[in-house]
């Protein structure tokens, strides 16, 4: 039996359909006063997997009301999108590790032999809060094999900080092109650019690859960077198209030529499905 949480429905879909198994139906709405009422109205039995990303804090809630009706079984839990991830550290005195937070809260729930996946989290050390097996697999080759399916003229991959680096040079070394990341240099106090660290972008084709778009803030940059240093059409591939706001806006007037996403969201741009890669980890 697979479940879909609320913000995971169609991921949830197309792995039941991928792996040939039941999909539960649950009914996702709200009390009078706006709390979460959540119910599976399908039956099932010992062995569950629950497929739901946790974009907001919502979603949250809604994983936990899942994780107490399914109390006592042996779940495999798999949150494509982790929310809070990006906490991790303290950067404040009285801050939380909110990041720590969720997996302590979720892992409460989980029986003896469950186990938990996440794709591309911001940070694998997170997963070391989980009592239980937590492994997080990589959608970055789902992301590649796209791009490499695009009619790009001499193109580069390029991440927009060091964060990315990894990621961006083995979706190159897959598609067997350059790679590279923007390099921040300090010529004063005030004054700092942002550059292509070692290649010439000028008249190629750049695809800008991260783990998550939020606020659009970072791509937006980079895309303008790489627009002034000569770069002829800009792309941007991301495993989490979280673009909260008017992100979108602000990459399309940045000059982005189109956004390849996942549907670890299930947004507009979530074109390449990691249904297959859980549908694969859920197997083995
Ligand atoms: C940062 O660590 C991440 O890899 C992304 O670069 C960042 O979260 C993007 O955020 P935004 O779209 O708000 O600039």
């Amino acid at each position: 039996m697979i479940i879909g949480g609320p913000s995971s429905q169609l991921l949830g879909g197309r792995v039941a359909k991928i792996l040939k198994e039941d999909l539960a139906l649950c009914e996702y709405s709200s009390f009078p006063d706006g709390e979460a009422y959540t119910q599976v109205c399908s039956d099932f039995d010992d062995r569950v997997v629950v497929v739901c990303s946790t974009p907001s804090d919502r979603d949250i809630i809604q994983l936990l009301q899942i994780l107490d009706v399914l109390r006592g079984r042996r779940i495999d839990l798999v949150v494509p999108y982790f929310g809070y991830a990006r906490q991790d550290k303290q950067f404040a005195p009285g801050e939380p590790l909110s990041a720590r937070a969720m997996a302590v809260a979720i892992d409460a729930f989980l029986a003896e032999g469950s186990r938990v996946y996440t794709i591309n989290i911001h940070d694998r050390s997170i997963l070391n809060n989980f009592r239980h097996v937590a492994e997080d697999l990589d959608a970055a080759p789902l992301l590649a094999d796209e791009i490499g399916k695009m009619d790009l003229d001499d193109p580069v991959i390029i991440s927009p900080d060091k964060g990315a680096v990894r990621m961006a040079r083995a979706a190159a070394k897959r598609l067997g092109i350059d790679s590279d990341y923007l390099e921040k240099t300090r010529h004063s106090g005030t004054v700092v650019s942002m550059a292509p660290k070692e290649i010439d972008a000028r008249g190629r084709d750049v695809v800008i690859l991260d783990d998550m778009i939020a606020t659009g803030g970072t791509m937006a940059q980079a895309i303008s960077i790489l627009r002034e240093n000569g770069a002829k059409r800009v792309y941007l591939g991301s495993v989490h198209p979280v673009l909260t706001g008017s992100a979108v806006l602000k990459l399309c007037r940045a000059g982005v030529e189109a956004i390849i996403a996942t549907d670890t969201l299930e947004k507009a741009v979530s074109t390449v499905s990691v249904a297959g890669l859980i549908a694969e980890a859920l197997r083995s």
